[in-house]
């Protein structure tokens, strides 16, 4: 790559798309004096031409077909911004790595399911394929994990990673709202996924979580093997109890590499209110990596956005300029059986609500069923309920998650329960 200009072209012009043309513009003249290389847009490509668009496209090449982009023999570097609609990201960046070229991506559901698959084809090919955009939006974690901390031994990595979900936990924890009210909210403000389900259901989140376990870890990519638990059966009274014992809920992935297993988990949790994971408001992501050298090091900052993800994405592009490393690390060989399962070895402690049919010996057959199991109430609330219905509120002692879903199991059999009791772990960070 002798080259005094790079040209780029810019696939998706939405948010990101749009504040990548803005800071490539913004930047020229600095960029251009750092890195010696001109980073010029050519060509740009979205679905509708004609809708308006915070930013004029007209001084670039409009091309119709995003796939004819990736075979432009002018085009050096691709940057796909289109997300994961039917298959068509996936064709562009192997399209464009088959003709030599560098691929920017922010597409963290395609990278987390075929990113070690676009990572060989990147080095046969000897191209850059780079993704900061990807994961945590304004935060350089990808860059951190790849570059930074690369002489670290690292064996834990959580965080929150999604800031949809902080920011309906955080606004039904400060107004006070139901779940449903604050979801509504934050649909109409754009912050969710156009598939929701990504986000409330915590599947963002595994995506972002399977990609930093394999740069952390250098194991093996496994999305697959995350395992994910949504925010959308949590209510108001929830995050409320949790306030009262001096916790807040939080949507923590979580990621442990240990004797050769790999344990990666996105689920709500209680995290104690002092923790900084617990101060993480709103759209805010945060991301605690412990290394055996640098110890515990904690990055937050915008999760998302026009101008921190294009700012992620700029840099990549800036990277590509400056002849960074090639490896995407989304390749690693170190063993990783991820079917280990830490719910028959690890004791913890848990939440627990139950909407229960208020009835003479109700709470009597269900606390037998947690002794039964060996678990020990710590502490237990009543609370009334309309309609001859009771809400029990109670944390256990440590116990085994695994004997806690069979005592779970047995309750619901018991047919004293109006609903699926929420379990929430608290989690010690
Ligand atoms: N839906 C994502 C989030 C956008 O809420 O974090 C940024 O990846």
């Amino acid at each position: 790559m002798n080259k005094s200009k790079l040209n780029v072209a810019v696939i998706g012009l939405g948010t990101v798309g749009s504040g990548v043309i803005k800071l490539l513009r913004k930047q020229k003249n600095n960029i251009k004096k750092r890195t010696g290389i001109e980073l010029k847009v050519v060509a740009v490509s979205a679905k509708n031409i004609r809708k308006q668009r915070s930013v004029d496209i007209s001084p670039f090449r409009w091309i119709a077909s995003p796939l004819t982009i990736a075979k432009d023999p002018d085009v050096d570097v691709i940057v796909e911004l289109i997300g994961d609609m039917d298959n068509t990201a996936r064709k562009i960046i192997i399209e464009a790595i088959n003709n030599g070229k560098h691929v920017v991506t922010a597409n963290k559901s395609l990278l987390a399911k075929e990113g070690s698959v676009f990572e060989e084809l990147a080095k046969e090919k000897g191209v850059f394929l780079r993704y900061e955009a990807a994961v945590a939006g304004g935060i350089p974690i990808i860059k951190v994990l790849q570059d930074s901390l690369i002489v670290n031994k690292i064996s834990k990595l959580y965080g929150v990673i999604n800031g949809t979900c902080n920011f309906i936990l955080t606004k039904m924890e400060s107004e006070e709202r139901e779940y449903q009210d604050v979801f509504s909210e934050a649909k109409q403000l754009g912050y969710v996924e156009s598939d929701p389900r990504l986000d409330i259901g915590g599947i963002d989140s595994a995506h972002k979580l399977a990609l930093l376990s394999c740069l952390a870890f250098g194991t093996s990519l496994n999305f697959k093997a995350v395992k994910t638990e949504g925010i959308d059966h949590l209510s108001i009274e929830d995050i409320q109890e949790a306030d009262l014992i001096g916790y807040k809920i939080k949507l923590l992935a979580i990621a442990e590499y240990s004797r050769n297993m790999l344990k990666q988990e996105v689920s709500p949790k209680l995290i104690r209110k002092s923790s900084p994971i617990a101060q993480v408001n709103g759209s805010t992501n945060i991301i605690a990596i412990e290394g055996e050298e640098i110890g515990t090091t904690v990055f937050s900052g915008p999760g998302a956005g026009m101008g921190p993800t294009a700012s992620s994405v700029v840099s990549d592009l800036v990277a590509i300029a400056s002849r960074k490393t090639k490896s995407t690390f989304l390749n690693g060989d170190k063993k990783n059986d991820s079917k280990s399962d830490d719910s028959v070895s690890k004791k913890s402690s848990f939440y627990l609500r139950f909407i229960l049919k208020d009835k003479p010996g109700v709470i009597a057959r269900l606390s037998g069923k947690l002794g039964s199991f060996g678990i020990s109430i710590n502490q237990m609330k009543q609370k009334p309920h309309p309609k001859q219905k009771a809400t029990l509120i109670m944390t256990t002692h440590k116990t085994l998650r695994t004997n806690l879903n069979k005592a779970l199991t047995d309750i619901m059999k018991l047919k004293i329960c109006e609903q699926r009791p929420v379990c929430i772990e608290i989690q010690e960070v």
